[in-house]
């Protein structure tokens, strides 16, 4: 279906893609897997014309193709769904849809008759999605459905999804692997990029492994393992589960009391009361939209509290601005890094002092920028967290996925804070960064920091949690001890024993 023949991609002087070649058979779910910055998503992107090429061949179906632009990928039948989703919150499902593919333009749109081609086509997959929905009302699996659903209606038979689960639940990933099938016994051809391992023997047919630009690597997902996989990836071998020793609790750091919160549809928070103590991580895990969010940013000061109390070391802050909280010891590792975590279009450097670049060590009082502090801050950020490209001058937007993610973390991580807020640590991280990244939290533990966890991951929260809660529908139903607790028990409170609710309350 496509060949990408001998294919180099330089951005100034990073090595994006080397010499690679990769061929996706027809009918096929073919995996794409590789460190942060290994090129995955460069070399897709050139598929579908996002970027150009600086020099090799593109074949589909056999013939040599030109892909200059999206709109040639599209006439081919190639569509893409981006790392990071590009829809606009305030319209419609149908809008977002039909943006730029409208056949007479914007002002002409016939809305009525998009909303039926795409609500036929919704239910032709079973994707359950309603076209007349603003983007900002629905859950995020569905979100992820709406921008299958574009890339449909433009009449893609070859897809290419990269990391279409990172930001799913694990049954929203079974759903959607559901629909994958079906789009492949239709005779769709699939290319999924991913770092969750056990997804690439879940639904594909082939692997490719990528690294530092180049292919090392392709097999039959069939004739390979997740060990074999991870040392080709990593280039040695990656300790695939946690290892920690006990927690050594001290005094209560975070202590949130009949805590509530008002949300879009109703209460987001319902009297939620717990504490963290210095040398222990609190887990909390859920279903994504049961107010995880609405907790962690009620105690990073990010959004309002409408009863109850927060606590740090015994002083109420309740009512403290985001800036007093963080000169208090509090950081936060937001679930999503473009919204709340970085600045794009700056540098690595001013992301490295986002939020303490007002005062001393990296202003004097006088307000002027201790430049010579910053430059040796961020090259520390850059060493200690292997961020890369190592370059502090290139904006954050230009670095790889994971490596925005290992630059947020380092971030937060070197101002070595009495309470950590993290949510979804490891989104979109590569295997070697992720147990990277939990020794680090283990590490930040161990030295006395309180630790609030939330991830979708649940064998994560649980790995990594000294105390698991679970919460439902802004209520805190259930505390298990992570080291006895299975998966059956963790299910039944977050669902309540209804797996009907088990798609999230927002949909
Ligand atoms: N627009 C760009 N400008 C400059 N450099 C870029 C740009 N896009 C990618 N790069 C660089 O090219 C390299 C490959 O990036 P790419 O995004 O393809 O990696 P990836 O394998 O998709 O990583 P991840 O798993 O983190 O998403 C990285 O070093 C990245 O910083
Ligand atoms: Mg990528």
């Amino acid at each position: 279906m496509l060949e990408l023949k001998n294919v180099t991609k330089t951005f100034g002087n990073v090595v994006a893609n080397d010499n690679v070649s990769i061929k996706i058979e027809k009918g096929s779910i073919h995996a794409i897997v590789g460190e942060n910055g290994a090129g995955k998503s460069t070399i897709m992107r050139i598929a579908y014309g996002f970027y150009t090429a600086d020099s090799g061949e593109i074949y589909v179906d056999g013939k040599q193709v030109e892909i200059k632009n999206p709109e040639d990928a599209i006439r081919l039948g190639i569509g893409m769904v981006h790392q990071h989703f590009m829809l606009v919150d305030t319209m419609t499902v149908a809008e977002n849809i039909v943006l730029g593919a409208e056949t007479g333009g914007a002002f002409n749109l016939d809305i009525e008759k998009a909303n039926r081609d795409i609500l036929a086509l919704s239910n032709e997959l079973r994707l359950g999605v309603n076209p007349k929905a603003y983007v900002e009302d629905i859950s995020v699996g569905a979100q992820q459905r709406v921008e299958l659903l574009k890339a449909l209606y433009r009449d893609a038979s070859f897809l290419i999804l990269d990391e279409p689960t990172a930001v799913l639940t694990p049954q929203e990933t079974e759903d959607f692997f559901n629909i994958l099938r079906r789009m492949k016994d239709q005779g769709k051809t699939v290319v999924i990029i991913t770092h969750k391992l056990e997804e690439v023997s879940a639904i594909s047919d082939r692997v490719t492994v990528m690294r530092d630009g180049k292919v090392v690597g392709e097999a039959k997902t069939a004739e390979t393992t997740s060990k074999d996989l991870a040392r080709m990836i990593v280039g040695r071998d990656v300790l695939l589960r946690v290892e920690k020793t006990d927690a050594d609790p001290k005094d209560i750091v975070l202590e949130i009391e009949e805590l509530e919160v008002s949300g879009k549809h109703g209460d987001a928070l319902r009297s939620v009361s717990l504490n963290v103590r210095a040398g222990e991580i609190v887990g909390i895990a859920g279903i994504e939209g049961n107010g995880q969010t609405e907790l962690i940013e009620a105690v990073a000061g990010l959004s309002p509290v409408a009863r109850g109390s927060i606590r740090l070391n015994g002083a109420e802050i309740t009512k403290y601005s985001v800036r007093k909280r963080i000169e208090l010891g509090i950081g936060h590792i937001p679930e999503d890094r473009h919204k709340r975590g970085l600045l794009l279009d700056s540098d690595l450097e001013e992301n490295a002092i986002l939020g303490v670049h007002y005062r001393a060590p990296v202003s004097s009082a006088a307000g002027l920028l201790n430049t010579s502090y910053i430059d040796r801050r961020t090259r520390e950020l850059i060493e200690n967290f292997d961020v890369r490209p190592p370059n502090p001058h290139l904006s954050a937007k230009s670095l790889s996925g994971g490596n925005q993610q290992k630059l947020v973390i380092g971030r937060e991580f070197e101002l070595n804070p009495k309470l950590l807020l993290v949510s979804q640590p490891t989104r979109g991280v590569d295997i070697g960064a992720i147990e990277f990244i939990h020794r680090k939290l283990i590490d930040l533990r161990d030295n006395g920091s309180a630790i609030l966890l939330v991830s979708a991951e649940l064998e994560e929260v649980t790995a990594l949690a000294d105390r698991l809660l679970i919460i439902r529908e802004g209520k805190i139903v259930g505390e298990v001890d992570p080291k006895t607790t299975t998966k059956e028990e963790i299910g039944l409170l977050m669902t309540g024993g209804n797996f009907e609710s088990a798609e999230g309350r927002t949909e």
